[in-house]
Parts: structure tokens; sequence; C-alpha cells
């Protein structure tokens, strides 16, 4: 089993650290950002909670690649303001399981629940990963906007986008655990994470995923990855 690496070489550090203070700035500026609009849902960006938008990108590539079925059990892990659960239920999810580590996460996906009259499919629970979830249930799909930027957060804002490597570790290792027979893993990454794109595939191979489709996009300090993996039936 990997162990989380760190993220060394000067250059590589340096813009990773430039990447962590531009959002603890962004974050932590009294920016109170207009809600976002996307595919008719109205998103609430809250205070003290990860702020999707074109500025931290993620959000809206994880949401452009994920394919939710009619009828989906959807499982968003890290659900900030709950812009991929709204989605994944506007799209057609029957039930939405939306987790956070961040108290703020919860009231604000809750609040965007119901500003946009989706709070019959989304399911919001506080709680580290999968600690929230009940025996027994399963998903189609599970989706994952991690924090990866090397570090160690100190405030649960920070944990919004960093991370020694044990948290996408942890998730790898708990995952297929939680997927129903053809269930989906769908998640966004990056180059500058702690633990590298290629230990995260060769971690997610040895752990009964498979490598289903990748799509990259070039950003200015970094590489973004969608993956998409599939639980391997053998
Ligand atoms: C990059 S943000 C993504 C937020 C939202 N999904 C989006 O796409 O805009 C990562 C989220 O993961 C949450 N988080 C960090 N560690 C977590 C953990 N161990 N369990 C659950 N949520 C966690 C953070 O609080 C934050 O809301």
């Amino acid at each position: 089993m990997a162990k989380a690496e760190n993220l060394t070489g000067g250059a590589a550090f340096l813009k990773a650290r430039m990447a962590a203070l531009a959002l603890k700035l962004y974050h932590s500026l009294a920016l109170n950002p207009k809600p976002l609009r996307v595919e008719g849902l109205t998103i609430h960006r809250c205070p003290g909670v990860f702020k999707p938008g074109r500025l931290t990108r993620t959000s809206l590539l994880l949401a452009e690649a994920m394919r939710v079925e009619e009828g989906f059990e959807v499982l968003d892990l890290g659900c900030g303001t709950g812009i991929l659960s709204l989605l994944a239920a506007k799209r057609g999810a029957r039930r939405v399981v939306a987790v956070d580590v961040n108290p703020k996460a919860l009231e604000c996906t809750r609040l965007n629940a119901e500003a946009n009259g989706l709070e019959d499919r989304v399911d919001p629970r506080l709680g580290s990963l999968f600690q929230p979830l009940k025996p027994g249930e399963s998903f189609n799909l599970i989706l994952f906007n991690p924090p990866y930027l090397p570090g160690r957060p100190r405030s649960l804002l920070e944990a919004g986008w960093l991370d020694t490597g044990e948290t996408i570790l942890r998730f790898l290792r708990e995952a297929p655990a939680w997927l129903k027979p053809e269930g989906s893993i769908q998640m966004v990454y990056s180059t500058m994470a702690a633990l590298s794109p290629g230990r995260l595939v060769e971690e997610a191979e040895s752990l009964g995923l498979h490598l289903h489709e990748k799509r990259e996009f070039r950003g200015l300090l970094e590489t973004y990855i969608v993956y998409h993996f599939k639980k391997r039936l053998d």
C-alpha cells in the first residue's frame, strides 16, 4: 500500500504553495460572490465553504463530466455548497447522500437544496468520507472533488483544498465496498496533488477499480484530470 508522497522539488513545491495561498486569499477576502447559475440551478456560495466557480474550476469540470442516469443513487463526498449533489438530483438521481466534514458546508447544501426545490432528494450528512453511511447502503455513482493541494489543513475551510494525501488514499481503500456491482466513481484530480496522479491510478487498480475514462484539462499552474473508475467485476 502506498504512503502519501510529499511533493518535492523547488518549482512544483512553489506552484502548490502559490495555489494554496491564492485559494486562501480568495476564500478569506470578504468577497461575497453572486450565486452561481448552472443548468438552471442557483448555487449560493456560503462563507466558510469552498467556493465553486470559474476561478476554482474543479467543481465545474467534474459537473460537466458527471454521468447520472435516471433513478441513480449517488454519493457526493465533500459536498461543499452542494453543487454536484444538486446537479445529480436535477439530472435524475433518485437520492443523493451529501457528506462533508464542515458543518457550514452541510448548512449551505441544505440552503441550496431548498432554494432549488430539491430537498426531498438530497440528504446532507456530517462526517468524514464514508463514516456517516449506514450498513447496507450502496451507490451507482460516487462523486469526489477532493482536497488535493499538499499540506495539513489548519481549519475546516482549508480542508476544502489541503490534504497530505491520506484522505485520497483512505477514499480509494474504502470506496469499492460502497459501490453497487455496476457502480462508478467520478472524481477530479490534479498534477499538483500530494499523491501523484500515476500513484492514484496504480492504487485504484490494486483496490478493485479499473480506469474507464480519463480527461485532462490544462490550467494555469496545473493539469486537471477527471477520472471515471468502474468497480472491477472479478
Ligand atoms: C474541493 S472542495 C469540493 C466541494 C464541492 N464538492 C464542489 O465541487 O464544489 C472539497 C470538500 O471536501 C470536504 N472534505 C475535506 N475532507 C473531507 C473528508 N475527510 N470527508 C468529507 N469531506 C471532506 C471539504 O470540507 C470541502 O467541502
